[in-house]
């Protein structure tokens, strides 16, 4: 696909991986709407790249795991680039907790609501967002869209604490394979990638010995990721035809003990 011309929907696009996605993205001629939480996204966060790239990029305040607000997004998206034909889908979240502890068993709730983000937000973006894909016309390839899920390595080698995260990182990269025989008619690939530790809000927030110590598990480059590293990966994708079906681990070789 000619950069130039993607029409891509970012979620999870206020920070991070999405974040560094979008601005990737830009910088190499697409047009991106970004879906994400309006009360994540803090003040004045886009003001740069709205100057930098005019008329190439809008934020819509989307809800991944509601339809409604979903379809609202998606209209406004069209509205503004009349089609989408890149979905990437970075929106999650990350919690640890045991499944039992010294508070007791791990709240249900909590458990549904990482798959319920994670796993079912990222079907309910995929599958609303392919509906809208179908109406593009073919390329002359006979490509139609293009779609990058993000799971983790977490869905391989799951920590202690994490069994409602891995089990969503697990649902997204198993999900890979069957979405894209579903869409392989319609002419529109699926991947995913599965990234290792990354430098995002997240873990920028651990004090610098934490971040070391994590750094030092990685095999090489001994270091956290940068999100532009994940950006570039999810840019190879969106241009290489061929890649299809396959959950890509950028990781710098880590397999978390
Ligand atoms: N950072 C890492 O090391 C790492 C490693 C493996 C996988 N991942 C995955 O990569 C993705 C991005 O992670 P990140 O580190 O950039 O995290 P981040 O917290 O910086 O960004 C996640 C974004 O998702 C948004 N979001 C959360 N719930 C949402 C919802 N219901 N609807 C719309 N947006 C929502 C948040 O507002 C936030 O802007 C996540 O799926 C995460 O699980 C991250």
């Amino acid at each position: 696909m000619e950069l130039d011309q993607v029409k891509a929907i970012i979620t999870g696009g206020a920070s991070g991986l999405g974040y560094a996605t979008a601005q990737k993205f830009l910088e190499n001629g697409a047009s991106v709407a970004i879906f994400d939480l309006k009360k994540s996204a803090p003040e004045g966060i886009f003001s740069e790249l709205e100057s930098k790239f005019e008329g190439r990029l809008i934020f819509v305040d989307v809800d991944v795991t509601d339809t409604y607000s979903v379809e609202k997004g998606l209209k406004l998206a069209i509205e503004r680039f009349e089609t989408i034909n890149v979905l990437v889908n970075c929106a999650g979240i990350a919690i640890a907790r045991k499944t039992t502890s010294k508070d007791g068993a791990h709240p249900l709730e909590l458990y549904k609501k990482v798959i319920d983000v994670n796993l079912v937000g990222t079907f309910n973006m995929v599958r609303l967002t392919a509906i809208i894909m179908e109406r593009n016309s073919k390329s002359t390839t006979g490509e139609r869209g293009c779609i990058i899920n993000t799971a983790s390595v977490a869905a391989f080698d799951g920590q202690k604490g994490q069994a409602a995260y891995a089990a969503s990182k697990g649902g997204v990269a198993a999900s890979t394979l069957p979405l894209a025989r579903d869409m392989a008619s319609s002419g529109i690939r699926v991947n995913a990638i599965a990234p290792g530790l990354f430098l995002t809000p997240m873990l920028a927030g651990l004090p610098k010995e934490a971040q070391s110590e994590l750094a030092n598990q990685v095999v090489f480059p001994k270091r956290l990721g940068q999100p532009y590293e994940f950006a570039q990966l999810a840019l190879f994708i969106v241009q290489s035809e061929y890649m299809n079906g396959e959950t890509v681990r950028i990781d710098g070789a880590i397999r978390l003990p």
